[in-house]
């Protein structure tokens, strides 16, 4: 288990918030396969002080149990401040992640997300208005730094705990790698003995043997996963059980992965619709199937489908056949 102020979670794996991926469909499924603490897409702290149906709605969890960590992100720490604590109020919303990370050029134009690391004087800032608008806790997600080599992170996570966060995550890439490299665990190390709030490490975990290792190597609370997840949710299974148990779950049946790919479908079509869940699901549907026999022929159909019936279908052949 792990702790961030007095939330206690029953185990060490964490989901990672994925724009365009982490909603409350997949957020519920990782939770079903053992992750003790999902985040939100990141949303922006503008749409929601100036209103913005969608920005509202990312944050929303509907039936599904908590806790979700719901992320902003922006650079005026007035808006970031009100954003928090128009959220902070709502069901559903247990914790506030403040994101200054977030590499695509459309948001460190606007200096937000990972631009900030350019500016300690404006994270602390922004770190201790949204701490002070709000009673539940703040996190702070950030990357390494802005250029290659660049150790911004140290100085920012002293700066986060001395503000107020109760929490860090550190995915160890500078921004100008974006996802290329290798995320350098050792600087996690570095992070995790310089501050006393919890760390959650991130970056390149792909097995539940990496999430052992990067737990032992670093020192780190809990581990967050984001890519080795995609189509793959049984991988949080399979973390919890070496954890717990010190062996890996069985893998996924085929029955499992299209049963899950199933229910995932059903989810994101009973909150967004046939037309969206679908065009959605697309992607979803073919990281399930992937390695399977067939699956690049599959994707193509996949990729055409514009009806539930007809991914359905598409499933029930892999089934079939597989
Ligand atoms: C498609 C995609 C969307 C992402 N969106 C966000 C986001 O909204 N907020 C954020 O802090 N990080 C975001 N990330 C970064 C992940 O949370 C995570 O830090 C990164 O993928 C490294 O972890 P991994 O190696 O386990 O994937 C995103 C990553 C991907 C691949």
């Amino acid at each position: 288990m792990f702790k961030i102020g007095s939330t206690i979670f029953p185990n060490r794996l964490v989901a990672a918030p994925m724009a365009g991926i982490s909603d409350r469909a997949f957020r519920h499924i990782a939770r079903l396969f053992g992750c003790s603490l999902v985040y939100s897409e990141m949303i922006s702290a503008k749409g929601l002080v100036y209103g913005q149906e969608k920005s509202f709605s990312l944050s929303e969890s509907g039936d599904f149990p908590g806790p979700v960590n719901v992320q902003i992100f922006g650079s005026d720490p007035r808006i970031m401040a009100q954003a928090a604590a128009r959220l902070a109020g709502k069901p559903g919303v247990d914790l506030i992640d403040i994101n200054m990370g977030c590499p695509t050029p459309k948001i460190v134009r606007n200096h937000e997300g990972a631009a900030l690391l350019l500016d300690l004087p404006l994270c602390r800032s922004i770190i201790r208005q949204v701490v002070g608008a709000v009673s539940i806790p703040v996190t702070v997600k950030m990357r390494r730094g802005w250029e290659d080599g660049s150790e911004t992170c140290l100085e920012l996570a002293k700066i986060a705990e001395e503000e107020g966060a109760q929490a860090i995550t550190l995915h160890p890439r500078s921004r100008m790698q974006f996802f290329s490299g290798k995320a350098d665990w050792s600087l996690i190390k570095q992070v995790k003995e310089q501050v006393a709030i919890p760390v959650i490490g991130n970056g390149d975990i792909w097995t539940a043997g990496d999430a052992a290792t990067m737990l032992e190597a670093t020192g780190c609370d809990a581990v967050m996963i984001g890519r080795g997840s995609l189509g793959n949710p049984f991988l949080f299974r399979e973390a919890v059980s070496l954890l717990e148990q010190g062996r890996i779950a069985e893998p996924p049946s085929l029955e499992e992965k299209i049963a899950t790919a199933l229910k995932h479908l059903e989810m994101v079509c009973a909150l967004k619709g046939e037309y969206t869940g679908v065009r959605e699901m697309r992607k979803h549907v073919a990281w399930y199937i992937r390695g399977l026999p067939g699956a690049a022929r599959m994707r193509v159909m996949i990729n055409q489908a514009v009806k539930v019936h007809e991914i359905k279908h598409i499933l029930d052949n892999i089934r079939e056949t597989g």
